[in-house]
């Protein structure tokens, strides 16, 4: 039986495996890792998926900010990693933990939502796109592309020129 749990419920370590199997273990050194930096992930935005018992999937959210050139900040939230274990990807695990988290968001989300990834995933099914981001800066190599964004419980999305990292 596949259930969701709270991120918090799970083994670190095996929340760590998953990751290095979705991605690789080099995946620290990817911008997302800088932008939230020291940053702690919100409890109430991150979910496993468990099927038997054993660990399937994973979706993270950290607290991050804009500062435009002024200083001034914006509070937002930085989803991912989405991680499906690979040998059941394309199974509608990725969604299922994606509109969890998006549930939960609608109504404790204290920012609007941004991550890097595929626009033909996050925009197709979760409504997730670059218009917004033109002008914002990572600190570190990305494609604008995949720097993706919706607002979200009553958080609307900065559009001027500011850089993404830790609140
Ligand atoms: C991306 C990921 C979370 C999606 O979860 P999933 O359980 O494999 O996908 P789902 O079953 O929810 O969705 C399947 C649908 O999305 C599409 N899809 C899946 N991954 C996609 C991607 N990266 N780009 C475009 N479309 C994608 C599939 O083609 C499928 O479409 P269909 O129903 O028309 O056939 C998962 O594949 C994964 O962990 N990938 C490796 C890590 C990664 O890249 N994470 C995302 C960056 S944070």
């Amino acid at each position: 039986m596949v259930e969701l749990l709270p991120l918090s419920d799970i083994e670190p370590q095996a929340v760590e495996d998953l990751l290095d199997a979705a991605f690789g273990a080099d995946r620290f050194g990817r911008t997302a890792y800088r932008i939230r930096v020291g940053a702690e992930a919100v409890a109430a935005l991150s979910f496993a998926l468990v099927d038997d018992g054993v660990l399937i999937g994973t979706i993270q959210c950290w607290p991050v900010a804009h500062r435009d050139a002024s200083g001034t900040a914006t509070p937002l939230l930085m989803v991912g990693p989405v991680a499906v274990r690979p040998d059941l990807q394309r199974g509608g695990h990725g969604r299922v933990l994606m509109a969890h988290m998006l549930a939960a968001a609608e109504s404790e989300a204290d920012g609007a939502l941004m991550m890097i990834g595929d626009p033909e995933y996050y925009g197709r099914f979760f409504h997730f796109d670059a218009d917004a981001t033109a002008a914002w800066d990572l600190p570190g190599p990305f494609e604008r592309q995949r720097l993706l964004a919706r607002a979200i419980n009553g958080h609307d999305l900065p559009t001027e020129a500011g850089m993404i990292g830790p609140r």
